[in-house]
């Protein structure tokens, strides 16, 4: 028989010291926001349905949960800050629905794993009732200690109401607590708010339940995967954990990095194997990236598609829309935007290609410039196949440069150059004989008659 899993992620929280216009949770990691992190974790982690917990933000907070799954998300308010058992307790209609297991999680804390969750899960599965990720601090002051005898959970005591030898432990509440989705109203329901915070604290459901005589027991997984965000200094510190996991999954999978460190990649960056990254490479949102391509050092890539075996940079700046084909090259200080590169075109030295679509096997000169825009619109620039643009050309759109067609250096594209038609548009060259030797004598006399007269 198959459980069902309710996740309730609390994301209610008004994030003070975030200094923040806008509610923490929909702070990015990785280009993603914190909750969406979350809610991907149980929606891989084999949960059904999400509560979510929020206030600040709701209607953005709540789009953002549904990014990257296709969990049904229930958005409930918490109007009034009254602490996580209060919180919890918000989403208390979902709650009744009766599911076999009700997960709390954090939104602010975006690294736990699935295999995590699961741990917590299949602790409940095997028959405790109340179960506690924890995880072993290195400095577990602010954190609910894990009070433990004879291998189950006796209590949660909160850091400001903690005994001396209590406070001693270093077994920390992570925040991840299941239990029992038919047990779980009245267990909440039974939270006070007698502690020196006055909230209704979750982590009180723990001292309920064995009161009960219901069994509690405490899960550990690593510290890392409880990483909370309270500041942008901390927000800083789980995007390097996130971005070390992401590198180290990108080289697992066969792609090569020189200095790991220096790339960043985003949730959805795709690469495929046998792809080479130089150092200081930049992965904004929905990149792709085919087999043993090689992107050179500092790169900036965003919403493009770059095919297999394609060299990029160094110092390209591949923008949304970018489509490279196979084989297909971008140099240095070339920037592409919303353009389709055929295979093996190559647009090598100080160019701007936008709004364009280039055939297979065309080469577009150093510094070609697209004028795609006029002030107010934006217009397509066509290159054929095999087009040869000639360097430092500028392609006024809305403009078609057929097959094979050649343009001469330097020249202004304003017309249509049809097939394998040569054009040249620019100014034609007047060379006068022995005129630079005559000039030189000119200035030479001048420069002595100046000297003569003193001046
Ligand atoms: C909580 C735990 C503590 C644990 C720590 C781990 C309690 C009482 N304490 O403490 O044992 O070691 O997390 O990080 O649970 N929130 C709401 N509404 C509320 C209160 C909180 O949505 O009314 C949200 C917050 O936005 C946050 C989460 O719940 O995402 C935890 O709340 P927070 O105030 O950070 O709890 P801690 O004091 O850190
Ligand atoms: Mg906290």
């Amino acid at each position: 028989m198959t459980r069902t899993c309710l996740a309730v992620v609390l994301a209610a929280g008004d994030a003070t010291r975030m200094k923040s216009s806008r509610s923490k949770v929909l702070h990015e990691v990785g280009n993603l926001p914190l909750i969406a992190h979350v809610t991907n974790a149980a929606a891989r982690a084999g949960v059904n349905d999400i509560a979510l917990v929020v206030g600040r933000d709701a209607d953005a907070v709540t789009s953002a949960a549904q990014i990257g799954h296709q969990l049904p998300v229930t958005p409930v308010m918490q109007t009034e800050r009254k602490g996580t058992g209060h919180a919890v307790l918000m989403a208390r209609e979902v709650i009744s629905q009766g599911y076999d297991d009700v997960v709390v999680l954090y939104g602010d804390a975006p690294l736990i794993n699935p295999e995590s969750l699961e741990a917590a899960i299949a602790s409940r599965t095997a028959g405790a009732d109340v179960v506690v990720l924890g995880f072993r601090a290195g400095d577990p002051s602010g954190y609910g200690r894990l009070i433990e005898k004879d291998g189950e959970l006796v209590a949660i005591r909160e850091h400001r109401d903690a005994s001396p030898e209590e406070l001693a432990i270093d077994f920390c509440n992570g925040g991840i607590i299941t239990f029992s989705g038919t047990q779980a109203v009245d267990l909440l329901e039974a939270i006070g708010n007698d502690n020196s915070k006055g909230e209704y604290y979750l982590t009180d459901i723990v001292e309920i339940a064995r009161a009960r005589g219901l069994k509690c027991v405490a899960v550990e997984a690593p510290e890392e995967d409880m990483m909370g965000c309270n500041t942008r200094a901390e927000l800083a510190e789980i995007e390097a954990v996130w971005q070390a996991r992401a590198r180290h999954q990108a080289m697992i999978s066969g792609v090569s990095m020189m200095d790991p460190a220096t790339v960043y990649l985003s949730h959805d960056t795709d690469i495929a194997g046998d792809v080479t990254i130089e150092p200081n490479v930049w992965f904004g949102p929905g990149v792709t990236v085919g087999q043993g391509a090689v992107i050179h050092a500092f790169s900036h890539l965003e919403g493009t598609t770059i095919g297999a075996h394609a060299q990029i940079g160094p110092f390209a700046r591949l923008r949304p829309g970018a489509e490279l084909g196979e084989k297909a090259k971008v140099g240095n200080f070339c920037e592409v935007k919303k353009a389709r590169i055929g295979e093996g075109a190559k647009v090598n030295h100080l160019s701007y290609v936008g709004d364009a679509i280039v055939g297979a096997g065309a080469n577009i000169g150093a510094g070609t410039i697209t004028c795609n825009y006029d002030g107010q619109n934006k217009h397509l620039t066509e290159i054929g196949a095999r087009a040869f643009i000639g360097s430092n050309s500028s392609l006024v759109a809305p403009v078609r440069i057929g097959e094979g067609a050649f343009v001469a250096s330097g020249s202004v594209v304003t017309s249509e150059v049809p097939d394998d038609a040569l054009a040249v548009a620019r100014a034609r060259q007047e060379t006068k004989p022995g005129y630079a030797a005559r000039l030189r004598e000119r200035i030479s006399a001048i420069k002595a008659l100046k000297a003569s007269s003193g001046s």
